[in-house]
């Protein structure tokens, strides 16, 4: 059987205050009426056979009702804590078969080119089927800090670098020889779990453990807590000898910072100023005097003003937000 889990357990720290723990923001309506959670379940279900949700039990109800039109068998895992991605995709690996074969995808990206992007499944399917652990590979276009880089050569994967900082990034774009990490990826579940046992003994165990004192698919809260919070990136990807890559011909958007935002809204025709300023979320008549690349959110209980290249930065003020979150 064919999965695909969408990982929804993600605050969206990075995209306040628009995102909200409440509501984050692959929730928000922002794309013709519909959530990036939908579209996501919809651009898989024509490859599928099953659904598999993982995520924050406070959404799971939405996400229950967000896709109550697609006609395909679904699964909700919950989870109380957010113990990050190496837990939250073994957690939908003990949940199937050995050999199921599991498509990862994130629920916030912006995809387009269903074609290519069927074509691109397909092909991933067939190597999982073969024991590979795939990646999807996007053409880089800047240094960016917040992605996986992936070194490779036709399908090989020489190399795989979780978030480098900003010049090693570049070096990497100098040298022509890596693509992006789209961050979904394609295995059989009991391939995955052999690798992250082989690289990461304490996560698989704990992770196990967490799983056999869960029932119906609820994640026990306690025995989570002793999963040590590592992404997949670090956990497996970095490490595993099984890598493939399958370039991503499709237009594939990360929206998870302003500056992704930003480059999307742009080429969908939003507003920028001469200086490259750019409003979000309100009609009040405002001027940018003296300012280049910065972008100003406005929702009903606030206003945030940043410069463009400081994206990944927000997060540090939701981290000290407990109480807007
Ligand atoms: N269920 C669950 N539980 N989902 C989670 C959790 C968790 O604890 N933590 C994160 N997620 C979900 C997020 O909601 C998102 O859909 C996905 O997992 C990836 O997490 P992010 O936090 O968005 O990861 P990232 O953007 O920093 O990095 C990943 O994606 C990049 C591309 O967008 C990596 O795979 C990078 O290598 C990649 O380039
Ligand atoms: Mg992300």
């Amino acid at each position: 059987k064919i999965f695909n889990v969408i990982l929804s357990g993600g605050v969206g720290s990075r995209l306040w205050p628009l995102s909200r723990k409440q509501h984050p923001k692959q929730f928000l309506k922002l794309f013709s009426g519909k959530s990036l959670f939908e579209l996501t379940a919809e651009r898989n279900s024509s490859v599928v056979n099953e659904i598999m949700v993982v995520g924050n039990t406070d959404h799971i109800e939405l996400s229950r009702q967000l896709l109550k039109d697609i006609a395909l068998p679904q699964q909700f895992i919950t989870e109380t804590q957010a113990r990050n991605t190496a837990a939250a995709i073994a957690f939908a690996a003990l949940a199937v078969g050995h050999d199921d074969i599991l498509i990862i995808t994130p629920s916030d990206h912006l995809i387009q080119n269903q074609e290519s992007y069927d074509r691109a499944i397909k092909e991933a399917i067939d190597l999982a089927k073969r024991d590979f652990l795939v990646t999807f590979g996007v053409v880089p276009s800047k240094p960016e800090t917040g992605y996986g880089y992936i070194e490779y050569e036709g399908k090989d994967v020489l190399s795989f670098r979780e978030k480098p900082n900003t010049e090693t990034a570049q070096e990497f774009l100098d040298r022509g020889t890596f693509l992006w990490n789209s961050g979904m990826f394609c295995f059989k579940a009991g391939i995955l779990l052999d690798e992250l046992r082989k690289w990461q003994p304490e996560v698989y165990d704990t992770c196990l453990e967490t799983w056999k004192l869960s029932k119906d698919n609820v994640i026990d809260s306690n025995a989570s807590l002793r999963i040590p919070s590592i992404s997949i990136d670090y956990a497996v990807m970095e490490r595993s000898k099984k890598i493939k890559v399958i370039p991503a011909h499709f237009r594939w958007n990360d929206l998870g910072s302003f500056e992704s935002l930003y480059d999307y809204l742009r080429s969908s025709g939003h507003f920028v100023d001469d200086n490259g300023n750019m409003i979000i979320g309100t009609d009040i008549f405002t001027a940018f005097v003296g300012m280049k690349n910065c972008i100003l959110v406005h929702t009903s209980d606030a206003i945030l003003i940043l410069q463009k290249e400081k994206s990944q930065d927000v997060k540090k003020v939701y981290n000290q937000l407990e109480k807007y979150q």
